[in-house]
């Protein structure tokens, strides 16, 4: 028996290539908007080209697609290790304002020695970890490393913040265990330990910058060389 469309003379293959779906309805064109200006069914269904995009130019793209286990996997690792980055950030304020503020020369010298004692190897442990996973995310995401600026600065920003936590921050660790002992000990010691305020205040503002990159996804995509010609 015919049906009512093969009797208007319709046949799917004809419909879909006037723009109509199997039932005469108009098929919508799929939106290509960048990842960064909103996320919805259109960017879902761009992203899903873009990885297939991305599949099949692998080794142009350095882009190694992870399963999405895996990804969900390094992705919970990504988002702990910086969340315990911050949580560490926090803590090493909360010391150095106890430090500073506290009446009681015997929580001083507390403050500042869980400060010079604890602080580092967690934090460059969790900033280490934050780069790797972040990393991996790179290369085995759509999003690549140097793809999108977003992740390519929040890249720069976490290589900067590991750096100074070698060059800056641990090197000057002993001196403040002792100087927290001596005050402990009711000693009137002298050190600078004012300074001590810029290791978590610029931290905790480029990790806030970073989780604000990591969710609004801004700026699009880097341009190379090549895509200017
Ligand atoms: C600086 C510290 C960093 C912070 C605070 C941070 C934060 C985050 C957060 C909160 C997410 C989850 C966003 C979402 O799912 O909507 C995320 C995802 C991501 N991050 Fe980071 N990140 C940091 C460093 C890095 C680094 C160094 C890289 C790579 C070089 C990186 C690459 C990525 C990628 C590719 C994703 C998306 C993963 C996906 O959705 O599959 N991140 N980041």
């Amino acid at each position: 028996m015919q049906t009512y469309r093969e009797a208007c003379g319709a046949s799917s293959a004809v419909e879909r290539e006037l723009g109509y779906d199997g039932w005469g309805r108009r098929l919508r064109p799929i939106r290509t908007r960048t990842y960064s200006r909103s996320r919805g069914a259109a960017d879902s269904r761009s992203a899903k080209i873009d990885d297939l995009v991305a599949m099949t130019t692998t080794i142009n793209r350095k882009i190694i697609p992870m399963g999405s286990r895996t990804r969900k996997a390094v992705l919970v690792v990504h988002i702990v290790s910086v969340g315990a980055w911050i949580g560490i950030d926090v803590m090493v304020g909360v010391l150095v304002l106890a430090g500073w503020f506290s009446d009681d020369p015997g929580i001083q010298g507390l403050a500042y020695q869980a400060l010079g004692t604890f602080a580092v190897v967690p934090m460059l442990t969790a900033a280490v970890a934050g780069l790797a996973s972040g990393i991996l995310l790179g290369f085995g995401t759509r999003f690549g490393l140097l793809r999108y600026w977003w992740v390519a600065v929040k890249l720069a920003m976490n290589v900067v913040l590991c750096v100074l936590i070698l060059v800056a921050l641990r090197p000057g660790m002993a001196d403040v265990v002792e100087y927290g002992r001596s005050l402990a000990a009711g000693a009137e010691p002298q050190l600078d330990v004012s300074t001590l305020f810029f290791p978590p205040a610029v931290s905790l503002t480029a990790l806030t910058v970073a989780t604000v990159l990591a969710v609004a996804k801004p700026w699009g995509r880097i341009r190379s060389a090549d895509a200017r010609k």
